[in-house]
Parts: C-alpha cells; structure tokens; sequence
C-alpha cells in the first residue's frame, strides 16, 4: 500500500494524463517520477470515451512507476472543466471547546456548514477551500483553533461541479487500478505549485489554459475570491488556425507551436507552406495571418475573464499580476496580450521550488500534477502541525477536514 509518504498526483486533462509521484524524505517533498499520455477521449473539456481515458491514466502511472521505482496505488486528482461552479458562503457555529477555545471540530463544522448553499439539481460539492475565520464578530484568523470565544463564522469558497462529470473522471482513475483520495479543482493545485506568497497576498490571477477549457482562480490575502472556466483553450486556437489557413489541425498545431502571436511587422514577410484540407496538395500562405488569428483568439479569452472581473468589481484584484499556466500557456507572445488586456504585468508560470527529479517536470503543462502532490504534501505538513489533542479528535472521527468535506459532497 502507498505509505503517507509517498504521493502522488493525477492531472486528467482532455488531452493527455499527467501523473506524478513524490516521496516526503526527511520532512521534504522530493519528486521521484512522471509519466506522460495522450488521449482522444474527451470532448469540450467532458470525458467522452472513457476507456481511452482509462488506458492513457495506466500508462502515465505505469511510466511515473517505473521511473520514481514505487508503486502507484492510490492519489490525489486534478478536476477542471465548464461545469464547475464556485461560490463564497459564511456559516457559524458556537465554541465548543473547554474554556470556550475552538476545536479542531468546531473549524471543520463551520467549514461544512459553509457547503449547506443551494447548488443545482445533478450537481456536486468537490471541495470547500477556507477563507479565514471571525471569533465574536472579529475577523482576519486564517485559523482559530485554541482561541477562545463564543461564536466562530467561517468563510469558504465553495466549488460544486456537474455530478456525472466528477464521478466519470473518479470512475476513469478507479478502473485504471488507482483509488481517488481527493478531487481537487486544478487551478487550485497549479496555483500551489506556481505562485509566490507576495502573488497570493497581494492578489493574482491564476489561468490555467489547457486543451479543452481555460480555468482560472483570483486569490488575495491568500484567499479565493473567485473562480472560472471557458471552453476557449488550446484546441480553440488551433482550430481558428486550421479553418483561416485551410489546412489540417496536426499542421496548425505545428504552426501555432512554431510561429506563435508574433507582432504583425515581423512576420509580414515570410509566407507559409501547409497542407492543404483534404490532402490536395500545399498551399502558401502569409505567416501575418498566424499571428493574427491566434491574437484575436488571445484576446478573446482574457477579454472573457476580464469581463467576469470587472462585472463584479475585482478587475483591479490582481495587483500582484497574472500568472498564465497549462500547456497553452507555452504560445509566444500570450504574455504579452495578457498584459494589455488585464493591464497588469503577466508571467508564465511552472512549478518552483521542487526538488529531486525536476527536470521532466518543468514545463507548465506540469503546474497541476506537480501542485496536487504539493498540495497534499502541505496538508500533511499542517495536520502534523497542529494541537496533539485536536489532532486525536480530528483522527478519530474523520480521515482530514477536506477528506470529509469532499465525501460530504461526493456522497450526495
Ligand atoms: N509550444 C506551444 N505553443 C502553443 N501551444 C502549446 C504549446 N505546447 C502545447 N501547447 C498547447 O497546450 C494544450 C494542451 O495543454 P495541457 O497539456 O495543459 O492540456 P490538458 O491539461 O490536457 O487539457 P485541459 O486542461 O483542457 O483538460 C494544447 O492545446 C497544445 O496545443
Ligand atoms: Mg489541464
């Protein structure tokens, strides 16, 4: 069986599997394998062929096993896609600790009480992230365990997806042989994985843009203050290309990769040979057009997420900037279309201050297999971290304060 320590994390996303394995030696997270498989098996972000998703889960465990040399039993999976939903709620309970000091218990009730919101019909809770707490009215506790007072409010974000879509993304990794400890929204996990403490305080906007959507976190004080997604990602903006150009999609997606948004002057003089649709012959055509195409699309996105921003007053939230992840996140010249649509500065973002096998794991197609072992990692770093007798208690009653939360939503 997988001991505490070693981890390992599960980014299903809709175009290929991304799996990592980490071991916690001597207090610290050091990576230990990855593997890597693409698939054909979703469509628009939702899984649509579920054994080609289940084949490409075992081969990407199956490589990240043989690399790091332990097994893969059971992990922690990234959870992105349109149908997720997320929203702020309060709730409050009173002190029911000795002396009138919270309990780890009385965290966890207030965190739950958080998930009673009404969500749609079909749809599930997937996680309740903490917000900070309020002792009799006084706000600003990240934690309040140990502290005495009668009424304790906490804030959650709480995120709520389309049931069908978290069980087949469940059901994919179970029949793959690995068993799903947690599902955890992926912008979530990347941001883990990728922001500084001075972006998470200040305030930034985390974008995670993948194949078949675009998910995106805004966090300040080290709190989520909102989150989305939009169908418009990779796949997007390839197939702009293939349709402007007239050619395949395996050959915009050649293109996309190679020319990038670069600015008009520079590419007004070179012309492009492609294949043309339907395999007659090549055609030539002007690279401006790339460039062109794939700054509209890049405008269209950040225009969409800005649009949310500032329909409910956050545009100026993310003062720290913006970090752009995933693997569509590697097209030239995205940064700087961020930066004039957000104006604010923006950067691409992979994972930071990792250590062991790195390297594979560099790029920010990996933000989000390589954040949810982080993450994990810094949930059992905290739980040893708190009080020995809240511990016992938190132990006894429930596997971890999101473990229940989650089995909360997911058995409903
Ligand atoms: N060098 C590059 N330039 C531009 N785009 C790139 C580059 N490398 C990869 N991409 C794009 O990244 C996308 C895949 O990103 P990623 O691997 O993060 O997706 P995914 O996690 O499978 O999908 P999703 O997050 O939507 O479920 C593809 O659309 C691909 O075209
Ligand atoms: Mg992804």
């Amino acid at each position: 069986m997988n001991g505490p320590e070693t981890l390992t994390g599960i980014d299903v996303g809709s175009r290929a599997v991304s799996v990592v394995v980490a071991a916690i030696e001597d207090d610290q997270l050091v990576i230990k394998g990855c593997g890597h498989a693409a698939h054909d098996g979703a469509k628009k972000g939702i899984i649509s062929d579920l054994e080609q998703v289940v084949g490409a889960v075992r081969a990407a465990a199956d490589e990240a096993e043989a690399m790091a040399s332990l097994p893969v039993e059971d992990a922690v999976v990234g959870i992105g896609g349109t149908s997720i939903q997320g929203v702020r709620a309060m709730a409050s309970v009173p002190v029911t600790g000795r002396r009138h000091t919270v309990t780890e218990e009385d965290e966890r009730r207030a965190l739950r009480g958080c998930g009673r919101i009404t969500i749609p019909p079909d749809y599930r809770v997937l996680d309740i992230i903490p917000c900070g707490f309020a002792l009799d009215g006084q706000p600003g506790m990240d934690r309040a365990v140990g502290m005495p007072g009668n009424r304790l409010d906490a804030s959650g974000f709480v995120l709520y997806s389309h049931k069908t879509h978290a069980d087949t993304v469940e059901q994919a990794v179970n029949r793959a042989g690995v068993r799903v400890t947690r599902l955890i929204f992926e912008p979530l996990a990347a941001g883990e994985a990728v922001l500084t403490r001075d972006e998470k305080d200040l305030g930034c906007l985390l974008i995670d843009i993948g194949y078949g959507s675009t998910e995106w976190i805004l966090l300040k004080d080290r709190a989520v203050v909102a989150t989305g997604s939009t169908p418009v990602a990779g796949r997007v903006f390839t197939n702009d290309l293939a349709v402007v150009l007239k050619t395949t999609r395996a050959a915009a997606e050649d293109v996309k990769r190679e020319v990038g948004i670069l600015d008009g002057e520079s590419t007004t003089s070179t012309a492009l040979e492609v294949p043309a649709q339907g395999g007659e012959g090549m055609l030539v055509q002007p690279a401006s057009l790339v460039g062109e195409v794939l700054r509209e699309r890049a405008r269209d996105l950040f225009i969409r997420i800005h649009q949310v921003l500032a329909m409910n007053d956050q545009a100026s939230v993310p003062r720290a900037g913006i970090v752009l992840t995933g693997g569509g996140a590697k097209l030239d010249g995205l940064v700087e279309a961020a930066q004039e649509i957000f104006g604010f500065r923006a950067r691409v973002g992979a994972s930071r201050e990792l250590i062991g096998l790195t390297e594979p794991v560099s790029g920010p197609e990996w933000s989000v297999a390589c954040g949810l072992v982080l993450k994990e990692y810094r949930r059992i770093i905290d739980r040893e971290a708190s009080p020995v007798e809240a511990r016992e208690g938190f132990f006894a009653k429930i596997k971890s304060v999101f473990g229940e939360i989650f089995e909360l939503g997911g058995g409903s």
